[in-house]
């Protein structure tokens, strides 16, 4: 499988005019709920089921017409996710990180956004009516973000599905640096720090 290599943003956008610039964005809210009343949810987080069989973030390419990363993204977020994303703008501010794909010469930056969860009910509510849906979204996911009693189940066995591009990595990475995940989940699941 090819890697992915993470690059800082200033050496991404030098890569120059071969290269095909993509944006994906982790949309998440605090969730106050309890599964089975006694399971904290702590955050809604979404990720996609796409076209490919894999789970990845929704957006995608950047066009000629994009002005600027951002607008590539929202634009993206626009046809994937459908009319509840106008409520918001994924902004430069929540751009967390690159990884290159040398071989295929596409740089993927990853963003962030944290919603009120009215925004996030309302992004699920109108997905399927979305212009991309069915087709290069099969359907919108929230991440586990527990462990249950077996030790495997929730996150654990979320993280054995197929993702795609650098999307396994962005997602872990931005569950601990966001602290999205509690102290004792993290210890249990036993992955590097990517800090
Ligand atoms: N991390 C790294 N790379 C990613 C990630 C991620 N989380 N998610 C997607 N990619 C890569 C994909 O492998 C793809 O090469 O970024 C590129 C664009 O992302 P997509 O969301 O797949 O692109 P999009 O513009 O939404 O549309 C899919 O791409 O392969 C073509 O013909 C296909 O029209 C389709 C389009
Ligand atoms: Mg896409």
């Amino acid at each position: 499988m090819e890697g992915n290599r993470k690059v800082e943003l200033s050496e991404a956008l030098a890569l120059g005019p071969g290269w095909r610039h993509a944006c994906h964005a982790l949309l998440y809210a605090p969730d106050p709920r309890k599964l089975f009343g006694r399971i904290p949810l702590r955050f809604a987080v979404l990720m996609q089921m796409r076209f490919d069989g894999r789970l990845g973030f929704p957006g995608g390419f950047v066009d000629a017409q994009d002005s600027c990363l951002e607008d590539g993204l929202n634009r993206e977020l626009l046809e994937e996710l459908g009319e509840a994303t106008s409520a918001f703008r994924v902004e430069r501010s929540d751009y967390r990180s690159s990884h290159i794909a040398a071989r295929r010469r596409v740089v993927a930056h990853f963003y962030a956004k944290r919603l009120t969860l009215e925004q996030l009910q309302a992004v699920e509510a109108r997905a399927p009516q979305a212009k991309d849906h069915g087709l290069e979204v099969l359907g919108l996911v929230r991440v586990p973000l527990y462990i249950l009693r077996d030790g495997e189940g929730g996150l654990p066995a979320f993280l054995e599905n197929s993702f795609i591009g650098a999307a396994r990595e962005q997602l872990l990475e931005a569950l601990q640096v966001l602290e999205l995940l509690d102290p004792g989940t993290i210890a249990n699941l036993k992955i590097p720090d990517c800090r």
